[in-house]
């Protein structure tokens, strides 16, 4: 079995209610609700966690290590600030997928830089509460080709 973990950074607990014209008007249990789903059919263990606190996140991604396949993580502000998210990512030895709902890199300028791209296998960014699907099939289409040339 395939296992996923999705992390959400801070403020993503107001999807739904703060700026919809940027992120849209579903919430983010309407997002998770859809990932539960695509998992279901897909047969892979999916497991979504949202917190407001750096520390909190840098401990799940540390604790995923050797128990999950993949990281899904839209580090949210942190992107923009945090070298704790980036090295947790480092340490838990995932392939990690950063996503992103917004274009970032059409927003101000100090939403361009990502401390976490450099270690993340790929960023997707711009697509709205379809980027999270689109982050989950790219870190399990990973995961199965790297289990089949392991074969
Ligand atoms: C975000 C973009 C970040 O710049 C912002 O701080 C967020 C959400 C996105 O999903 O577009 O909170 O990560």
């Amino acid at each position: 079995m395939i296992r996923i973990l999705v992390l959400h950074g801070p403020n993503l607990n107001m999807l739904g209610l703060r700026e919809q014209s940027v992120y849209g008007s579903q919430s983010l249990q309407d997002i998770e609700g859809e990932l539960r789903e695509w998992a279901q059919v897909e047969g892979v263990e999916l497991e979504s966690r949202q917190s407001n606190a750096e520390a909190e996140l840098v401990s799940w991604i540390q604790e995923a290590r050797g128990r999950f396949d993949a990281l899904v993580i839209n580090p949210a502000a942190y992107t923009h600030t945090s070298i704790a998210l980036r090295d947790a990512i480092l340490a838990s030895d995932l392939p990690a997928v950063e996503v992103h709902m917004s274009n970032i890199h059409q927003r101000e300028e100090f939403r361009h830089r990502s401390y976490v791209a450099g270690v993340a296998l790929g960023q997707i960014s711009g697509f709205g509460s379809l980027s999270y699907m689109l982050g989950v099939k790219a870190a399990l289409a990973h995961i199965r080709a790297l289990r089949s040339t392991a074969q």
